[in-house]
C-alpha cells in the first residue's frame, strides 16, 4: 500500500480506495447470495449516496438506515427502499417518517407497546400505513424483546393496531465487539442467527410466517455460514473495515478502504512523530459499543509506528528506532472505527490505482435525528 506522495491534496484527508471497496461489496453480496439471503446494507459507515447506489447497483435489495435524517438524505438521493433498524418514537419524527414513506418504500424497527401505539395513532391522522419489524434482543442488551415467546407476545398485543403492517423480526448481535478471539466471534454469528430461528418458530406456533427474518453486523456477516430462516443480512462496516474488525481476525490491512492521509509536522524527540491529525480526524474510538479491541488509535502503513495518542489537532506516533519518518513526509492511517471517522469529514477523496478519481460529498454525515 502505497502513501500516495503524488496526490496533490491537502492534509488531514480521507481516501477512499474503490478497487478495495467494489471487492468487499462483492464479497458480501456473494455469501448472501449463496446462503438465499438479500444484503440490506448499513449506510450509517458510509453515509454518502454515490456509494449507497453502488451497493444497489451490485445487487443489495435496499438499504438500512440509523436516523430519519439519515433515511431523508438517501431517499432525497433517489434510494427507494429503506429499513430504519431504530426505534421511531417522538411525533415530530414520526410526522417526518409519514413523510418520507409517501416518497419511498420505508419500515422501522419497534420494540415496544407504547412505541407501537404512538406509531400507529400518527400514521393513521396522516392516513398512512407503515412496515414494522420486531427488534429482538440476541445479546447485546441494547433495544430489543427478548427472543421467543416475548416477541410473539408483543406481536400479538399490536397485531390489531391500524396502520401497522408487520413486516418481520431483526436483530444485530453487537457484543460481538467485546470477542476476544475468532472463535468467539463465530460463536456469536451462529447465536445471532439461531435465535432468530427459534424466534421465527414460535411465531409459525401461531400460524404466522414474518417476511423477513434479519441479521447483521459486520464481525458476525463476515464469518456466517448461513441459516435456513434468515433471509435479510445488514452488515454496514463491511464496506470499508478497519482496525477494529483487524484485532477482531475477521479482516487484514489489505482490505481497509478507508485510509487518513495525514503530514509529518514535528519530530521532537527520536522514537515520536506528530501529525497534522488529531482525535477531531480519528475519534477516541479503540471498539465498538464502548468495548476496547484495539491498540492505540490506527494502522500506520507500512511504516514501524503506531498512533500512540492525540490530542484534538495531534496524532503522536510511536516510532520503532530505524523508522525515519522525516517533517513533511505522508503516512496512510487505518482508522480504529471508519464509521465514526467518516461522520467527521464532509467530503472523501475516492481513488483508483494512487490517482483521485472523484470527490465524494459525505451528504449524511451529522444526521443524527
Ligand atoms: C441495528 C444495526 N444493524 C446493523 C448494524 C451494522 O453493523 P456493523 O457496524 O458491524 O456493520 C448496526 C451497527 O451498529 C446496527 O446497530
Amino acid at each position: 500500500m502505497e502513501d500516495f506522495p503524488s496526490l496533490d491534496i491537502d492534509t488531514p484527508a480521507l481516501l477512499i480506495d474503490l478497487d478495495v471497496v467494489e471487492r468487499n461489496l462483492d464479497r458480501m453480496q456473494k455469501k448472501a447470495e449463496s446462503a438465499g439471503a438479500s444484503l440490506r446494507p448499513h449506510v450509517k459507515a458510509h453515509k454518502i449516496p454515490e456509494l449507497a447506489r453502488l451497493q444497489i447497483q451490485m445487487g443489495a435489495k435496499g438499504i438500512t438506515a440509523s436516523k430519519v435524517s439519515e433515511a431523508e438524505v438517501m431517499a432525497d438521493a433517489g434510494i427507494d427502499d429503506i429499513f430504519i433498524a431504530n426505534q421511531v418514537v417522538a411525533e415530530k419524527k414520526i410526522r417526518r417518517l409519514a413523510a418520507l414513506s409517501r416518497k419511498t418504500d420505508i419500515s422501522v424497527g419497534l420494540d415496544s407497546r407504547d412505541g407501537a401505539k404512538i406509531l400507529s395513532e400518527m400514521f393513521s391522522a396522516e392516513k398512512e400505513t407503515i412496515d414494522y419489524l420486531i427488534e429482538i434482543d440476541s445479546g447485546l442488551a441494547r433495544c430489543g424483546v427478548k427472543p421467543g415467546r416475548p416477541a410473539v407476545e408483543l406481536f400479538k398485543s399490536i397485531e390489531h393496531l391500524p396502520s401497522l403492517r408487520f413486516r418481520g423480526i431483526f436483530t444485530h448481535a453487537g457484543q460481538v465487539y467485546g470477542s476476544t478471539n475468532l472463535g468467539e466471534v463465530k460463536a456469536i454469528s451462529r447465536l445471532e442467527s439461531e435465535t432468530m430461528l427459534r424466534t421465527e418458530r414460535c411465531f409459525e406456533d401461531i400460524h404466522v410466517h414474518p417476511d423477513v427474518v434479519s441479521v447483521g453486523s459486520t464481525p458476525t456477516m463476515r464469518v456466517w455460514e448461513g441459516c435456513v430462516s434468515v433471509n435479510e443480512i445488514r452488515p454496514g462496516n463491511y464496506i470499508f473495515l478497519d482496525a477494529i474488525q483487524i484485532a477482531l481476525g475477521v479482516a487484514k490491512p489489505q482490505e481497509c478502504a478507508l485510509t487518513v492521509l495525514a503530514t509529518v509536522t514535528s519530530r521532537p524527540a527520536s522514537g515520536r512523530a506528530v501529525i497534522d491529525a488529531g482525535s477531531k480526524v480519528f475519534a477516541l474510538d479503540k471498539g465498538a459499543h464502548g468495548k476496547e479491541t484495539t491498540r492505540g488509535f490506527g494502522i500506520v502503513l507500512g511504516r514501524k509506528a503506531v498512533v500512540d495518542r492525540l490530542s484534538e489537532e495531534h496524532g503522536i506516533l510511536a516510532l520503532d528506532t530505524d523508522e525515519k519518518l522525516k517533517i513533511n513526509q505522508r503516512v496512510r492511517i487505518i482508522p480504529n472505527h471508519a464509521c465514526t471517522v467518516i461522520n467527521l469529514f464532509d467530503k472523501a477523496y475516492a481513488i483508483r490505482r494512487g490517482r483521485v478519481d472523484q470527490e465524494l460529498k459525505i451528504a449524511a454525515r451529522g444526521t443524527v435525528q
